[in-house]
């Protein structure tokens, strides 16, 4: 059996553990807002049309920030259509979906969610067909206490409180060709620094996210950083990335390797930000907000997702059944956007509800956790105080995509004030791996819990015929003596471990 050897030190921190690494993403997409978290009548249901079952699905699951409304969809949206009375609304054609929009939900429901589900919402302008004065006009409306036109109109819409939202994305993915109103990185940069510095007279605090590059394989990844941040990095506090993977032609070896790109992503984003923080004397670092992450079978949706008859409401779009191989991935792609937490302050796992989704729901039936579930929440309730990045001395394996990737990954977290620690690991061979992990001065002496994600079939799904045929096992293997702990990982698996 291979094996592999984690030292841990206080010394290896990175950073505080940022909250709102545990985002995620809803977007007028297909069912996850109408059918997914909204289903007035569905027997859960609350007086909003808010489904019971879905909010506490959200709540076991952790997510801390939620990105709102898109995605594809806003930049084609006009946010005033949402908001009022409900009989009220116009219904439109949403072009990136090929969809109707019934615009029963909008801003004031959906924060109205936010609170309810315990999370902190994140609101994306249009700068698709829109530009600085409905983004203006969206901030009055959401965050000014009363007494203007747009304030008074939310107030007499039911919402005596501003919604307060900290984080707001600037448009987004403008750098891609299928965005409604695609920007060249010059003129976006130009729009995005226009309507960052207006939004900042309004409120200076306000947490301003820049598009980045819709995925590194766009011919103008780092190009389009680079041009966007030197109009732009006076203005804005992050860039996004957005980054999502799949197994392609049977490659599982390198699947399971994605996050090595992931991890490149964050690094040359981090280093074109910080050229241009060089080159333009910058005192002030820009972070990165990974806004959409995930595993996303994106190449056999390419006929299946596309809708060219008709303008349906909530059609079954990107329903990705994920596997346990999947959510390896998953759990993985979490281990590095933790080790970066030094740079990555904010990511959202796009999406939240049947959309490439950890949750499911069938109409009047059932809601149910996909496999992707279980490492998401584990890490989101285990993670607590600083990151520490451990060293990990383990033999590699060749990938066809990543080069030789490390057979196991890990990271750690440790909160001083309660002496509690976490590992978090992933094993991409298909083999188990027998591990050590050196407690070093972190000083815990009981194993609380050893979680694992594995199952003899990787590619086993829990589906609605059979929503609980994954799930995480206890990990009998795992043992704490002598400021160690000895575990095996069983083949292409993810384990958590709490300390204390
Ligand atoms: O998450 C699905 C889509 O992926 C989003 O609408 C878009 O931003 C990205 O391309």
């Amino acid at each position: 059996m291979p094996t592999a050897r984690l030292s841990l030190d206080r010394s290896q921190f990175v950073a505080p553990v940022r909250r709102r690494i545990f985002g995620s993403f809803v977007e007028h997409l297909g069912r996850c807002v109408y059918d997914g978290l909204y289903e007035p009548g569905h027997p859960t249901t609350d007086a909003d049309g808010f489904r019971g079952d879905v909010l506490e699905l959200v709540r076991e699951l952790g997510v801390t920030t939620v990105r709102y409304p898109g995605g594809n969809f806003v930049s084609g949206y006009r946010w005033e259509d949402g908001v009022g009375p409900k009989a009220d609304r116009p219904r439109r054609l949403d072009l990136a979906w090929h969809s109707l929009e019934t615009n029963q939900v909008g801003l004031d429901e959906f924060a109205r969610w936010c609170r309810l589900a315990g999370c902190e919402l994140m609101l994306a302008a249009n700068l698709g067909t829109r530009g600085i004065q409905e983004a203006l006009d969206l901030l009055e409306y959401a965050n000014h206490p009363g007494g203007t036109a747009l304030s008074d109109a939310r107030v007499a819409n039911g919402t005596p409180q501003p919604h307060d939202v900290r984080m707001w994305c600037l448009g987004n993915e403008m750098d891609g060709p299928w965005q409604i109103g695609h920007l060249t990185a010059a003129e976006y940069g130009a729009l995005a620094a226009r309507t960052g510095a207006a939004m900042k007279m309004v409120d200076p605090a306000l947490e301003l996210v820049a598009c980045g590059s819709s995925g590194s394989g766009m011919p103008t990844f780092g190009e389009w950083e680079r041009i966007v941040l030197e109009q732009a990095y006076d203005q804005v506090d992050y860039l996004s990335c957005h980054a999502y993977y799949q197994e392609q032609d049977g490659d599982l070896d390198s699947f399971l390797a994605s996050s090595l790109d992931m991890q490149h992503v964050i690094e040359t984003v981090a280093a074109t930000a910080d050229h241009v923080k060089a080159t333009g004397r910058k005192e002030r670092s820009i972070a990165i907000s990974f806004d959409e992450w995930n595993v996303w079978y994106v190449a056999e949706h390419e006929e299946s997702g596309k809708i060219t008859d008709g303008w349906p409401v909530a059609p079954r779009l990107l329903e990705d059944a994920y596997s346990v191989a999947d959510a390896v991935v998953v759990g993985s792609l979490l281990i590095t956007l933790l080790k970066h937490s030094d740079r990555v302050h904010a990511a959202s796992l796009a999406q939240l509800v049947n959309v490439i989704a950890p949750i499911m729901t069938e109409p009047g039936g059932p809601a149910w956790r996909q496999t992707t579930f279980f490492p998401f929440a584990t890490t989101a309730r285990l993670a607590a105080g600083d990151v520490l990045r451990p060293r990990v001395e383990v033999g590699t394996y060749p990938t066809a995509r990543h080069g030789d990737a490390p057979l196991v990954d890990a990271v750690a977290t440790h909160y001083a004030a309660s002496g509690r620690a976490a590992v978090f690991l992933v094993n991409r061979s298909r083999e188990a791996v027998a591990v050590t992990i050196g407690l070093g001065d972190l000083g815990p002496t009981r194993l609380e819990e050893a979680l694992s994600l594995h199952d003899d079939d990787v590619y086993a799904k829990n589906t609605l015929a059979d929503p609980e045929r994954v799930g995480l096992r206890p990990n009998d293997s795992a043992r704490l003596a002598d400021g160690a702990v000895e575990v095996t990982l069983p083949p292409v698996s993810w384990t958590a471990l709490a300390l204390a």
